[in-house]
């Protein structure tokens, strides 16, 4: 057993010798100095070719998005292939795909819905081009895309109903007007709001209609809850300000004080909100902001330049009361 031992340790020590002896030694190559095995240098804002696949225009928000991502895009001085899906998935798959055939070096998305993205995205990994998420969330597995950047939807329903709370003393007949059905926010405002009922039984959502993000489908909708409901609606929670602002002049020509006789909260801060809040209409809004140009190109080129970047980037938020809104409007950027 000792011998047997003895032999393996001698074994082992030739071993050793014989992979150190026989190891060469890293030799630079002639006129291989360390410089030459450097990074590439970094691409800048003028080298580059970015993509972006915008959903539509149905909002005040979503116009002040589309200006950030323009105006930031020729501030820098890059090449910006932009294309608008007028709120249609099947048009915003086919400007991705548009995008790909083009080999621009990075792609910007805000998903109109959740679902439905595996398959494109998966083509542009494979073609090799980054997806940045821009506003919007995906529902697809964290490797078809770099980063998310944007909002969290679901503390803004929270806070929604924090503030509904606050103006009904926690009690409240509410009718809801919900964004897109299938989009993060839609989902997420929902859901945010309803956790926060959970502590006041006296707050209840009488209805829950979609309204689409739009002024026009928000005042239908609107129309339609007065008429069935009357005045026993005494708040109305707008998944965005330009549904809100349809439902005040629902509201008007019901013969009812928007705001007054029926309190009112919604998401995005819009400058229109501030004016509908110092005219006594509303109540108080949630800041959603649409800046994002700066934030995503920033993220875009570090991307492209191989650097690290989180996978989700939170944009910054307030709520803002109509008490504050004459002092806080001349201060908005849209
Ligand atoms: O995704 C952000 C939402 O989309 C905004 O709250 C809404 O106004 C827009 O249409």
């Amino acid at each position: 057993m000792k011998l047997r031992r003895m032999v393996y340790a001698t074994l082992l020590l030739f071993a050793l010798i014989w992979e150190t002896a026989c190891t060469p030694e890293y030799v630079e190559a002639p006129g291989q100095t360390p410089a030459a095995q450097a990074d590439p240098p970094k691409k800048t804002y003028a080298d580059v070719i970015i993509g972006f696949a915008q959903l539509g225009a149905e909002s005040e928000w979503r116009v002040a998005n589309t200006a950030s991502i323009k105006e930031t895009a020729e501030e820098l001085g890059i090449e910006l292939r932009f294309s608008d899906a007028q709120q249609n998935q099947e048009n915003q798959i086919l400007a991705m795909r548009s995008l790909i055939v083009q080999r621009v070096d990075v792609i910007g998305i805000s998903p109109i819905v959740e679902t439905g993205w595996n398959e494109v995205f998966q083509e542009a990994k494979d073609a090799g081009i980054p997806i940045i998420l821009l506003d919007r969330r995906a529902d697809v597995s964290e490797d078809l895309y770099v980063t998310y950047l944007g909002s969290d939807f679901l503390e803004e329903g929270r806070k929604a109903g924090r503030v509904m709370a606050q103006i009904t003393n926690g009690q409240a007949k509410i009718v809801e007007l919900t964004g897109t059905p299938g989009s993060a926010p839609a989902i997420d405002r929902y859901k945010g709001f309803r956790q926060i009922l959970l502590d006041y039984p006296e707050m209840r959502i009488v209805d829950s209609q979609t309204g689409d993000f739009t002024r026009a489908r928000g005042r239908e909708v609107m129309e339609g809850f007065l008429n069935t409901y009357g005045k026993a609606i005494t708040a109305v929670y707008a998944h965005n300000d330009d549904m809100a602002l349809g439902a005040i002049t629902a509201i008007e020509e019901y013969g009812l004080k928007p705001g007054v006789d029926i309190k009112i909260v919604s998401v995005d801060a819009a400058a229109v909100a501030f004016e509908a809040m110092i005219a006594g209409k509303m109540n108080a809004t949630i800041e959603c902001n649409p800046l994002l140009g700066p934030q995503f190109f920033e993220l875009a080129l570090k991307v492209i330049n191989g650097e690290d970047v989180p996978k989700w980037v939170p944009s910054e938020e307030s709520v803002f009361m109509a008490v504050d809104a004459a002092e806080i409007l001349p201060t908005r950027k849209y």
